[in-house]
């Protein structure tokens, strides 16, 4: 049973007897029963190498919707894909999509580098969907490999840290590694909140500890360049920048309510 399960219901195999089958909640909004788990793993050994093959696939697309189920992608933005993102609405739009889908094609590349990006810009252009896409379609390519990607908004950081103040079992440190170990952390709604010193220091302690580990963040925001360093500090969009990242600006009308 795993942590995507909906419902379990016991059910008998003609060859192996009775199992347990999960109802697994798919990314895409469906859901499937597993099969019988000795089944599968006949079928793992199986001398026909189209029954190995299927199997092989069922046990990779298990994988990867567990990775994307883990992503943290909101709901509303699990549709969001690279494939689906319209460029008709402005000419800006063609070049801002090419560079989203060539830093997720290149992930490894990215990765190896350290290489993030920041996603700044108006309200309504596409900025989470855009990151969201590139987590899953990072996590489709590589998931396989071990990768784990994660979708957090600032706010949600700041919280997770806050909450720690009142707790025992868990500190503040522990937050900051889970938010270190991601391979690519991007961090929505960036300068959302009022920037209060504390703020700004917990942004950095996340950014700063992945920048030192080489991990990519790709940061998303409302502000432009020169106010969202006003916002985070230097230290924090020189390292962002660090190693070829990229500033992606999305300047155009909101085009909420007319996708
Ligand atoms: N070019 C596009 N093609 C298809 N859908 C789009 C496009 N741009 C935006 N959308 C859709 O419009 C809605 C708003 O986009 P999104 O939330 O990504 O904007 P945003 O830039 O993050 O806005 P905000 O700064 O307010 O958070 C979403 O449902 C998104 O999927
Ligand atoms: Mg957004
Ligand atoms: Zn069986």
């Amino acid at each position: 049973m795993t942590k995507n399960t909906l419902k379990t219901r016991n059910v008998n195999c003609e060859v192996h007897g009775g199992y347990e089958s999960d109802l697994l909640e798919q990314f895409d909004g469906t859901s499937i029963w597993t099969g019988c788990p000795k089944c599968a793993f006949d079928d793992r050994c199986s001398d026909d190498p189209e029954v190995r093959a299927a199997a092989k696939s069922r046990l990779e697309s298990q994988a990867i919707n567990e990775a994307l189920m883990d992503s943290g992608i909101p709901p509303r933005f699990r549709p969001a894909t690279l494939a689906n993102y319209r460029t008709d609405f402005s000419p800006d739009q063609p070049a801002v999509l090419a560079r989203c889908q060539v830093y997720a094609d290149d992930f490894v590349t990215n990765w190896n580098q350290g290489r993030s990006m920041l996603l700044l810009g108006t309200m309504g252009t596409g900025k989470t969907h855009l990151g969201c896409a590139i987590i899953q379609q990072v996590l489709r390519n590589e998931a396989m490999a071990g990768a784990i990607a994660r979708y957090i908004t600032a706010s949600e950081v700041i919280m997770r840290v806050k909450e720690t103040f009142d707790r025992k079992d868990i500190g503040e440190s522990q937050v900051y590694a889970q938010l270190h170990q991601p391979d690519l952390l991007v961090i929505d709604e960036v300068g959302a909140q009022h920037g209060s010193d504390f703020e700004r220091q917990v942004l950095f302690e996340v950014i700063n500890g992945r920048y030192s580990a080489l991990l990519p963040t790709i940061l998303i925001s409302n502000l432009n360049l020169a106010e969202i360093r006003r916002f985070i500090g230097d230290r924090v969009i020189d390292r962002l920048c660090d190693a070829g990242g990229e500033v992606v600006l999305f300047r155009w009308p909101s085009v909420r309510g007319d996708v």
